[in-house]
C-alpha cells in the first residue's frame, strides 16, 4: 500500500498538482483531505511512543504548523500517521492575509518560500471546527498555534495572546505562540527578552502572579532561525524564567545566500535549504536550557535521518511541512519505519534514547 502510495505521488499527482498555481494545490489537496472519514493510523511501535508534559504522544512525528490552518482537515492529519499536529496560526478574527502572489516553490531546493500573513477564519470558526473534530472521534495529540491579527497595534498584541489562548486553550493539548513569523510586521521583535517577557505577562497575567506554571494547557514558544547565538541564550533564559514549557524551532528563514539560495521572492524560506540552521538552533537552545525544557525541532525535515539528526540535536519531538509538499502523503510512514530501524541499530530501545545524545548535556532532564 505504502510504495503504490509514493509511487502515485510521485508520477502522477505531484507533476499534476505542480502545474497549478501553488496556493491554489494547497486548497484543491485540504479541500480533498478535510473529507477523509476519522480513521487512526495503524498502531505504532511502542519504541516511537513518549510522554511529555504528563502525556502520551504514540510517535514525535508531527504536522508544523501553516499547512492546516484552521484546523480544516484533523482527521486527515491523524490517519496519515502522524502523532500530533500544530493547527494555526489562529488569529483571533479573521483576515484575508497579504497580497498574493505570497507562495512559491522552488523544486530545485525541495524548498517553499512564503509571505501568507497568517490568512485565517479566526478563532471563533477554528474553535468550532477543533470542537466538532474532537466530537467525531479524533484523538490526535493538537498543539493550536496563536498570533496576533496584523492590524493590532503593537500595545494590543498581548490582548489578542491573551484572548486567543483563552478561547482556544480548552481544545488543546499544548499552545504555540508564534512570535516569529516573518510575515507579520514587527511580530518578531516580540522574541527580545523584554519585550517577551512583557508579552507573556500581560497576556497570562493571572497564572504568571500566581507563581504557579504556566502550562494549562501546555504553553511554547515559537522562534526563529534567524537569531545569533547571544541572542537566542538570553531568549533561553528568559524563556526559563517565565517558565515556559517548551520551544518550537524553528520558523522559516529570511536568509538566502547563507543557505546556498538565490531568489528574489520575499518571505520565509523553509525546507532543504533551512535544515542544518534549524538543527544548530535546536542544538543551542538544548544546551542554553541544559536540556529542561522539551524542543520541537522542525525545518527541513524529509527522511527518517532528518528526524533523527533534530532528535539527536536536542528535539524531543519533530514537525515538518514542506518534506510533506515534496515527498507526499507516505512520508510520515517512511520516517516513523526509518527511526525504528535507526533505534535497532544504534541499540535502544525508545526514541527517547536519542533525544539530545549529540549534546555535552547528554542525559540532562
Ligand atoms: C506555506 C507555509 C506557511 C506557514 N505558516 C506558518 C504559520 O502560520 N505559523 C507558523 O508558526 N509557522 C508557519 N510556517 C512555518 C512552518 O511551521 C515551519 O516552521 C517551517 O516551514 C520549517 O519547517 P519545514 O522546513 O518542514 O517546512 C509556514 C510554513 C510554510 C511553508
Amino acid at each position: 500500500m505504502a510504495p503504490l502510495l509514493d509511487l502515485l505521488w510521485q508520477r502522477v499527482l505531484r507533476p499534476m498538482l505542480f502545474r497549478l498555481d501553488p496556493e491554489l494545490a494547497h486548497r484543491v489537496v485540504l479541500t480533498l483531505l478535510a473529507g477523509v472519514p476519522v480513521l487512526s493510523a495503524p498502531a505504532d511501535d511502542a519504541a516511537l511512543g513518549l510522554e511529555l508534559w504528563g502525556m502520551r504522544f504514540a510517535n514525535p512525528l508531527g504536522l508544523a504548523a501553516g499547512l492546516d490552518k484552521d484546523a480544516a482537515a484533523v482527521a486527515a492529519w491523524q490517519r496519515l500517521g502522524f502523532g500530533f499536529a500544530e493547527v494555526g496560526t489562529i488569529t483571533p478574527r479573521p483576515q484575508p492575509g497579504n497580497p498574493r502572489p505570497r507562495l512559491w516553490r522552488l523544486p530545485e531546493h525541495r524548498a517553499l518560500i512564503n509571505r501568507l500573513g497568517f490568512p485565517g477564519v479566526g478563532m471563533e470558526a477554528a474553535a468550532k471546527r477543533l470542537t466538532r473534530w474532537r466530537a467525531r472521534g479524533v484523538s490526535l495529540r493538537l498543539g493550536v498555534n496563536i498570533g496576533p491579527n496584523k492590524d493590532t497595534p503593537p500595545a494590543r498584541v498581548a490582548d489578542d495572546i491573551a484572548a486567543a489562548a483563552q478561547r482556544l486553550g480548552p481544545m488543546a493539548d499544548f499552545i504555540v505562540v508564534n512570535v516569529s513569523s516573518p510575515n507579520t510586521p514587527g511580530l518578531r521583535d516580540w522574541q527580545a527578552p523584554d519585550h517577551l517577557r512583557d508579552l507573556i505577562q500581560r497576556a497570562f497575567a493571572g497564572r504568571v502572579a500566581s507563581g504557579a506554571s504556566i502550562n494549562r494547557p501546555p504553553l511554547l514558544v515559537k522562534l526563529a532561525p534567524d537569531l545569533d547565538s547571544e541572542q537566542l541564550r538570553a531568549i533561553c533564559a528568559t524563556v526559563m524564567e517565565l517558565r515556559f514549557d517548551g520551544i518550537v524551532a524553528t520558523n522559516t528563514t529570511l536568509a538566502r545566500e547563507a543557505v546556498g539560495v538565490r531568489s528574489d521572492h520575499p518571505g520565509g524560506l523553509s525546507g532543504q535549504p533551512l535544515r542544518a540552521r534549524a538543527r544548530a538552533v535546536i542544538g543551542e537552545v538544548y544546551r542554553h536550557t541544559e536540556g529542561r525544557i522539551p524542543i520541537i525541532g522542525v525545518g527541513g525535515v524529509a527522511s527518517a535521518e532528518d528526524a533523527w539528526g533534530h532528535l539527536c540535536a536536542g528535539a524531543s519531538l519533530v514537525e515538518l511541512y514542506t518534506g510533506l509538499i515534496y515527498e507526499g502523503p507516505g512520508l510520515p510512514g517512511r520516517i516513523k519505519d526509518g527511526l525504528i530501524a535507526l533505534l535497532r541499530r544504534e541499540g535502544h530501545a525508545s526514541i527517547t534514547q536519542a533525544i539530545g545524545i549529540q549534546q555535552p548535556t547528554a542525559g540532562a532532564g
